[in-house]
């Protein structure tokens, strides 16, 4: 890999303030100006935009052991995740994942499934009864209701029902905040009187309230195996409150609004591309024909899977992963850090590099169904290595029974020749929303 060079001794808060103005033109630009390594100043910090997959497995996978997650941008996370696996180091965060795993397990994969179709179904159930036969809806918004929803139902067994409205506030509040105060230059104190301050305080209440009494409640009753995630996190009874609680928001968190805007990209790539949708549709109907689709029909649905794989690439929710602090003086890929620098992998800008992915980006979900031609750490949409991201697999089983489900009963259509605008905020989101029209399908369409 070639030497990168230096692009300027001191890179300060100009950069952080482009950072925050645009992130993707801004990490584009810096790969294509100076090329697999990048670093930066931003404040006390060396910072390195590290684009190559060789530089992303010594950061991710081989030399993982020497990096921790920065500890400022977890600060803001732990503010309402605690002391949770996303945000703990060593051998808290080895426990705390040792803990969350089994919820995860295979075997469980199946039951989470029958709850997302059963959901969704109901979800289309209200759409049919709405008046008109095409409404026009903000796709990104449904699919974040959606996928709050199916959480709930998943995590807690709970039905939102009318605290729905007040709970997507709070957590899309939680998102907001944790973006800005995460990119912010400087954090203001949360005793100033700015809305934001208020606006969270009100969420971060709302939130502990609805999960504090839910994880309680289902404390005292630990032998109430739900088939949820929340049942396998109180097993045994043993199970300290304070650290189910931080495990439960935190999955709730973390899961849902990323699986939100991976169906809402997927959902304008399949409106965009009629021949592809058809092909899905195709196999769906003969995978599940009309009966409401199960996990393990999605082994049957290679293209499906393929489609959602091509979203994640072009669309990775996770644009740019947490960054990286070095524990001591580590190489990767070639590049030399030093203790102290700060390592930063974005998949947004490496998914659509030209080196590893032929028109990049062209939506062509059958290279997915070829074998790789790309490195490995190339495509990176959910993490790698000992931190890769632990719902992975629940967030595909998700996305793929909710589009199965949904495709087997509408249509998608975009208003707009122009295609939704990515916009970086906590994670990959199109901006203004996606406005789409949901054609309901005929018995026989
Ligand atoms: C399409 C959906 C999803 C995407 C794209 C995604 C992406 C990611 C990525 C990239 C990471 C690693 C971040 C890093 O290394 O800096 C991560 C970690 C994590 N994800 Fe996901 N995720 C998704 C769904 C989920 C779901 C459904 C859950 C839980 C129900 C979840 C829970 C977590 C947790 C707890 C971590 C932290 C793991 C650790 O630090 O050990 N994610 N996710």
């Amino acid at each position: 890999m070639a030497e990168a060079r230096v692009p300027s001794p001191f890179l300060g808060l100009g950069h952080l303030l482009r950072l925050r103005g645009d992130q993707l033109a801004f990490y584009a630009d810096m790969q294509s100006r100076h090329g697999d390594a990048v670093p930066l100043r931003l404040g006390p910090y060396r910072s390195w935009l590290l684009f190559h997959p060789d530089a992303i497995e010594g950061v991710l996978a081989t030399r993982a052991a020497a990096f921790i997650r920065f500890e400022p941008v977890m600060q803001v996370l732990a503010q309402w995740n605690g002391a949770s696996l996303l945000v703990s180091e060593g051998e808290r965060w080895r426990a705390r994942r040792r803990q969350v795993l089994p919820a995860f397990a295979q075997r469980r994969l199946p039951g989470y499934g029958d709850r997302i179709v059963a959901r969704t179904l109901a979800w289309l159930d209200a759409l049919e009864a709405a008046p008109g036969d095409a409404p026009l809806l903000d796709t990104d918004r449904e699919m974040a209701a959606l996928t709050l929803d199916l959480a709930a139902d998943t995590l807690f067994g709970e039905r939102l029902g009318d605290r729905a409205g007040a709970i997507g506030e709070a957590v899309a509040t939680l998102s907001e905040v944790a973006f800005r105060e995460s990119t912010a230059p400087l954090r203001l104190p949360d005793w100033l009187p700015t809305p934001l301050a208020r606006r969270k305080r009100r969420a971060v209440g709302a939130m502990d309230a609805l999960v504090r009494g839910i994880v309680t409640a289902r404390l005292a009753r630990p032998e109430d195996d739900r088939g949820d995630l929340l049942s396998i996190l109180a097993e045994g009874g043993a199970a300290d409150p304070v650290a189910v609680r931080d495990e439960v928001m935190t999955l709730l968190i973390a899961g849902h609004e990323t699986t939100g805007a991976l169906l809402s990209w997927t959902l304008d790539l399949l409106a965009r591309h009629g021949a592809v949708l058809a092909a899905v549709r195709a196999e769906i109907g003969l995978a599940a024909g009309s009966r409401a689709p199960r996990a393990d029909d999605l082994r049957a649905m290679p293209l499906l899977r393929a489609v959602i794989e091509e979203a994640l690439r072009l669309y990775p929710p996770a644009y740019a992963l947490f960054p990286r602090r070095a524990t001591e003086d580590v190489t990767v890929g070639g590049v030399a850090l030093r203790r102290g620098d700060l390592a930063v992998v974005v998949p947004w800008v490496t998914q659509r590099d030209p080196r590893w992915f032929d028109e990049p980006t062209a939506f062509r979900p059958g290279r997915f169904l070829a074998d790789s031609g790309w490195p490995r750490y190339a495509y990176v949409p959910f993490g790698a290595g000992p931190r890769v991201c632990v719902g992975a697999a629940f967030g595909m089983l998700e996305a793929g029974l909710v589009l199965a489900t949904l495709l087997q009963r509408v249509t998608p259509t975009s208003v707009s020749d122009a295609p939704a605008v990515p916009e970086a905020r906590f994670s990959l989101r199109p901006r203004g929303g996606l406005p789409q029209r949901w054609h309901i399908r005929s018995a026989d369409g």
